[in-house]
């Protein structure tokens, strides 16, 4: 590893997000911005830190699901407000601290790269944005780098400068040690600012070095708008990724997949499928506008327009149109069209045919249903859970099976005998 520490600042409010939740909690690819942070800082460091206050429970909470051991530093926000504030009661065990804004997605380990080879008292990350409204401007002269200017304080002609501040800086320990408590809060927002800390140090004369950084890797997500477009960078990285290893994809811009989904084998997902959780797929077909969360699908194919709820579980199975399944193990089964298969067991040889609909929910509870090998189940026939049909057993189309119990070899039939009644048509349409 590395010798350095990494910080990963998280405790803002996110205003300009409008939404009641942590800005780093929204997700990006199924996962929060902040999970693929700290994801791709683990894979550099061995001393992460988050620093958290807004929504501090929230945060940890969901954090801790994916990273257990991560360390979780208290900003006081309300006395010291603002990304310096958020410095103060840091600690690192390595002798460089790199510090990541919590609302950068799309950084990657390789993308972190530069700042851990260049040893400066402080390296800075810049990119040069033809419009940089939101970032702090970065102020050059005669090649060195003098202040950073938040846009909210910056001047008509700060304003006009294009290279700004990426949100990411390696520091020299002693530097943050020495800077962090001298930080003033005199400016629009009655901030600390971490980035007034490049204005002190210049006068010192520390060797600030600026690392010219991509807007694809650095991004800064403030808005909805900004998170729907680090969305479309972070899919365009998924979707590449699994068609190197071998998946095939019509139209891969109109699939959305996400960070946890795996597949195995050789798999084709059509146009405008949605695979979502931690999604397995393996040497299966996925047909266009089928959505697939947080199931396995194995030697199968789904859709077109199919929808597997979580915790579906298909195997050499054929799913077709308008088939939904919810929380169901089937095994060698052919269920085609028009049906809703929930809280169910579908064992091999089975047919499920148009219409089918499990009836699993009585109001109050969930109860199950179990089809067992080779039961051919006809048309528009409800199953009203709990349900046990055995192996070897007819459904005649349209019947509802209420028996709890179908015994294996029989033939289940509920209709009323069919009436026709003369001359009804004319009749009742007054027509001769
Ligand atoms: C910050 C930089 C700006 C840079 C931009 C890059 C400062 C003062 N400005 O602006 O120069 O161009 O990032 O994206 O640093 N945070 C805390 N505690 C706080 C406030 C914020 O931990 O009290 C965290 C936030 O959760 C966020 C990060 O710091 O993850 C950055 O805060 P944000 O409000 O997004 O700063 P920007 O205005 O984007
Ligand atoms: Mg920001």
């Amino acid at each position: 590893m590395n010798n350095i520490s990494i910080v990963i600042l998280a405790a803002g409010k996110g205003s300009r997000m409008k939404s009641n939740k942590a800005k780093v909690l929204h997700n990006i690819s199924g996962k929060p911005m902040l999970y693929h942070i700290v994801k791709e800082s683990l894979k550099v460091s061995d001393d992460v830190s988050i620093v958290v206050a807004h929504q501090k429970d929230a945060v940890e909470q969901e954090i801790k699901k994916y990273f257990p051991d991560i360390n979780f530093i208290e900003q006081d926000d309300v006395n010291f407000p603002g990304t310096g504030g958020a410095m103060r009661n840091i600690t690192a065990k390595n002798s460089h601290v790199l510090v990541l804004n919590g609302d950068m997605p799309l950084i990657t380990a390789e993308s972190l790269q530069g700042f851990l080879d260049a040893r400066a008292d402080i390296v800075l990350s810049i990119f040069d944005l033809e419009d940089p409204s939101g970032y702090g401007r970065v102020k050059i002269e005669n090649g060195e780098v003098s202040y950073i200017v938040e846009q909210k304080d910056a001047n008509g002609y700060e304003i006009a400068i294009t290279q700004v501040n990426a949100g990411i800086y390696s520091f020299k320990k002693e530097v943050l040690d020495t800077y962090i408590p001298r930080l003033e809060n005199n400016n629009a927002q009655s901030e600390y600012y971490l980035t007034d800390i490049i204005k002190m140090a210049k006068e010192d004369g520390l060797v600030i070095k600026p690392l010219l950084v991509d807007e694809e890797h650095f991004k800064g997500v403030n808005s909805k708008l900004d998170l729907a477009s680090a969305e479309i960078i972070m899919q365009e990285r998924i979707k590449n990724k699994w068609m190197t290893e071998g998946v095939s994809m019509n139209l891969p811009h109109t699939i959305y997949i996400e960070e946890g989904v795996q597949f195995f084998g050789e798999c084709l997902v059509e146009n405008n499928c949605r695979i979502t959780g931690e999604s397995l797929i393996k040497n299966s077909i996925i047909k266009s506008s089928s959505v697939i969360e947080d199931s396995v699908v194995i030697d199968s194919d789904v859709g077109p327009l199919a929808h597997l709820r979580p915790a579906s579980h298909i195997e050499g199975t054929h799913i077709g149109n308008f088939v939904e399944v919810k929380k169901s193990t089937l095994k060698g089964v052919k269920a085609g069209h028009l049906s809703y298969i929930g809280d169910s067991e579908v064992d091999e040889g089975t047919n499920i045919g148009a219409g089918v609909i499990t009836c699993n929910y009585d109001g109050i509870k969930k109860h199950k249903t179990k089809i067992g090998k080779n039961v051919f189940v006809g048309s528009d026939s409800q199953l009203v859970a709990p349900v046990e049909i055995e192996d070897d057993v007819m459904i005649a189309a349209g019947t509802t099976v209420t028996s709890g119990k179908v015994p294996s070899g029989s033939l289940a039939i509920s209709r009323t005998k069919i009436r026709f009644i003369e001359g009804f048509f004319q009749k009742f349409f007054g027509k001769k």
